[in-house]
């Protein structure tokens, strides 16, 4: 299986989420303003910070250009200094969606700083915490749904 993760940073907190993450996993990692080509991606993994309540709009415009030839399945990863951002909407979701590429149903936030709030973060703890994250997505889509979906309810 093909995977890859892509980030967009502009103090380097995605780009250390990034990094962790492709080496747990044994993937390509590249930085979006190198407007990277990606081919056969099964699953890419998406991580970017957020900017006045807005995901990083140069990830967005990169996305933009990525069609479900390119990309199977992507997992979304934000980086930010409130954990509210979970739940506001990230407009890449729509955006994937309309171009039908698969996107994880959990999106997984990583604590940020900004000034002195959350100073220290990401720690290395949360990095790690992100890493089980994109193991765990990564196991899914090895495994496939329908034995997922056997063994969740075999766990029932
Ligand atoms: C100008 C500015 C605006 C920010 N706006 C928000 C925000 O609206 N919500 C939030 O949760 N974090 C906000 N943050 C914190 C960033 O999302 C956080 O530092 C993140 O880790 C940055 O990721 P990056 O370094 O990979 O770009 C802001 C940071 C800066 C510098």
């Amino acid at each position: 299986m093909n995977i890859q993760v892509v980030y967009g940073t502009i103090s380097g907190h995605s780009r250390k989420i990034a990094k962790a993450i492709a080496d747990a996993l044994n993937a390509g990692c590249e930085d979006i303003k190198n407007n990277p080509m990606l081919t056969g991606v099964d699953l890419l993994f998406v991580i970017g910070g957020v900017y006045g309540s807005k995901y990083n709009e140069k990830i967005v415009a990169y996305m933009e250009n990525i069609n479900a030839n390119q990309v199977k399945k992507v997992a979304l990863i934000r980086s930010a200094v409130s954990q509210t951002a979970i739940q506001k909407e990230n407009p890449l979701v729509e955006l994937l969606q309309k171009k039908q590429i698969e996107v994880e149903k959990e999106e997984y936030t990583c604590r940020g700083s900004f000034l002195f709030m959350g100073c220290g973060h990401p720690n290395k703890a949360e990095i790690e915490k992100a890493v089980q994250f994109a193991k765990r997505v990564a196991a899914s889509k090895m495994i496939g749904p329908k034995i997922q979906q056997a063994f969740t309810e075999y766990l029932k």
